[in-house]
């Protein structure tokens, strides 16, 4: 079984970024799984708390992100740039920084997202791109990049309903799977 991880940035409860993470865990190919991880529970971060140590939620994630084949990074886009929640959930992982070899290093990452808008996540995208080359992560480009711009046309209370969309989605899950499965030999 491939376990691949999730991490959805944004904490609202009808997010659209929550539910595109649930439908690519419904559209995952055969033998492999992926596994949705929360950062509802972590706090913001700060030195100091650090210092006392990593925080029971930090080190839950790590730890599943560091046994995952690879990761799907579902950034929403607040002001053409990362949403704070999110950023802060990554630097926090990220700590210590000796930790990012073994957590992040290596790991191929696919990176999607939602708006209501026209313009997709496509500025978030690329904000993150600094991020992940610091991490010593792969970005998953071969099918270019996936993102939903419109939500309110392809999202219903149930989640992704545009059967278009998903077909590309299962595509997507499809061809990251595969690279992941090649990448780890
Ligand atoms: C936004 N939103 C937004 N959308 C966008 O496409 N480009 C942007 O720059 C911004 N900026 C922005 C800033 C702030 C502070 C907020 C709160 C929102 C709208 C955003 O895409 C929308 O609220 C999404 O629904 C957020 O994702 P979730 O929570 O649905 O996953």
């Amino acid at each position: 079984m491939t376990t691949i991880a999730g991490i959805a940035g944004s904490l609202r409860r009808g997010s659209y970024n929550r539910a595109l993470l649930r439908a690519a865990a419904e559209l995952m190919p055969e033998g492999a799984a992926l596994r949705v991880l929360s950062i509802d529970d972590v706090p913001l971060y700060d030195a100091d708390v650090e210092a006392k140590g990593i925080p029971a939620a930090v080190a839950a994630l790590k730890e599943s992100l560091a046994a995952a084949a690879g990761l799907v990074l579902v950034t929403p886009e607040y002001n053409s740039g990362i949403p704070g929640v999110l950023k802060n959930a990554i630097d926090w992982m990220s700590r210590p920084g000796s930790d990012i070899a073994r957590v992040f290093g290596g790991k191929s990452v696919a990176l999607v997202g939602a708006t209501p808008g026209g313009g997709g996540t496509i500025l978030a995208q690329s904000a993150w791109l600094p991020v992940l080359r610091t991490l010593r992560m792969e970005l998953w480009t071969a099918q270019g990049p996936f993102y939903v711009s419109g939500v309110g046309k392809v999202f219903d209370d149930n989640g992704l309903a545009d059967q278009e969309l998903r077909e590309r989605l299962r595509k997507y899950m499809a061809g990251f799977v595969e690279h992941v499965r090649e990448h780890a030999g």
